[in-house]
């Protein structure tokens, strides 16, 4: 039985190990563009040990930027900016991945650490934002958004479609479509945010249709030899959880019918209302569920830390990969650690020669 220090192959790839860094952005960019501090920050979570690196969610349009310092890919510069970064991650022993996505009614929002709210109508950096429906999230991010056009709809799917192919052209291995948190996907799912009439709005089957038409799009221009991977929010802790775990497990099942090759499982935040049961790896049961019932290969984070925690869930067939955001900002070399306290043999595998050879020495001396 696998455990989370066996390499992981999906496809043409193989990771190291079951150990992945969950995208994370960093509100570091101008304009889009990635620079030295996306190429020291995931290179050294790549250094740190992780099978897989997936950057963090990078906007397939201007508009689909959480905030102003949120990182892009709508042009082919943008393409350029991130090709060191794909070779250092590589060149530390992980697999580069991406996350695209685009932030549709949560778009033009501060960064945490200045609010995490909409910036205000009028302030230079904001910039106008669309949606299934001219609904607000609420709470910290009032914007009402603009309904999109059916032109809006084909010009965003084929955004994301651009976006996969500049992915794709610099050597990203592993594509994750952001289709949950509220952004603009969740919220075509999502009663709470899509109260469309026509095709993309009202039964499941509709709701769905933008997912599904993107993924698709999508599939047509990625190599098949690559995971073509999505995160979803399966559920959303409003109080109609069943109902929304079914609706997902019918997408889940079509879009693996579609080319999903693997699924991040997440919670769907697409109402401030949720009440969500935050504990220790609270969403590896929901995974596991869908991971049995939708019979897809997942992952997913929320409060995963400890080493004999994530490595039973890779055991006990609950996860395919885990994946880690803050336990890993904390220390990168969480995994080498993480080695260490499960007896691995060699543990200092898990790192490149230049650390690995003295780690082992001092280990042994
Ligand atoms: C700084 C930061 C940035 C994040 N950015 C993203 C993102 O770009 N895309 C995404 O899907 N989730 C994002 N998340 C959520 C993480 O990927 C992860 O799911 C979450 O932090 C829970 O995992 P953890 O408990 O291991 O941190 C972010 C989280 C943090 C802390």
């Amino acid at each position: 039985m696998a455990g989370l220090f066996d390499p992981y192959t999906l496809k043409g790839v193989t990771l190291r190990n079951r150990i992945a860094v969950s995208p994370m952005c960093q509100y570091m960019a101008d304009d889009g563009m990635p620079n030295d501090w996306h190429q020291v920050h995931l290179a050294g979570l790549a250094r740190g040990g992780a099978g897989l690196v997936v950057v963090e969610a990078t906007a397939v349009a201007p508009e689909g930027r959480i905030t102003p310092g949120c990182t892009g890919l709508w042009s082919d510069a943008h393409a350029e900016a991130f090709r060191p970064l794909v070779q250092a991650i590589r060149k530390a022993g992980s697999i580069p991945g991406i996350q695209i996505g685009h932030a549709g009614r949560k778009a033009s929002a501060n960064r945490p650490w200045e609010g995490d709210d909409h910036i205000p109508d009028g302030d230079p950096r904001a910039w106008p934002t669309i949606a299934p429906s001219a609904v607000a999230f609420g709470g910290g991010l009032p914007k009402v958004p603009a309904a999109m056009s059916l032109e809006d709809i084909a010009r965003v799917r084929d955004d994301f479609v651009q976006a996969t192919i500049r992915a794709r052209d610099v050597g990203f291995e592993w594509l994750v479509l952001h289709f949950a948190h509220g952004y603009l996907g969740q919220s075509f799912f999502s009663t709470h945010s899509n109260r469309r009439d026509d095709a993309y709005g009202g039964s499941l089957e509709n709701r769905s249709r933008f997912l599904l038409e993107t993924l698709a799009a999508v599939r047509a221009v990625w190599p098949e030899d690559r995971p073509l991977t999505m995160r979803f929010g399966v559920i959303e802790f409003d109080g109609r959880d069943e109902q929304t775990l079914s609706e997902s497990i019918q997408l889940i099942r079509q879009a693996k019918a579609t080319g999903l090759d693997f699924l991040d499982v997440s919670v769907g935040f697409s109402t401030p209302e949720a009440k969500i049961p935050w504990g220790p790896g609270f969403m590896a049961p929901v995974a596991a569920r869908i991971r049995r019932e939708a019979d897809i290969p997942v992952a997913t984070s929320w409060l995963i830390s400890e080493p004999l925690q994530a490595d039973s869930m890779i055991r006990e067939e609950q996860l395919d990969l885990v994946m880690l955001g803050r336990p890993l900002l904390a220390d990168p070399h969480w995994p080498y650690a993480a080695a260490l306290e499960l007896g691995i043999d060699r543990a200092a595998w898990t790192l490149p020669p230049p650390y690995a050879h003295w780690l082992e020495r001092y280990r042994a001396a």
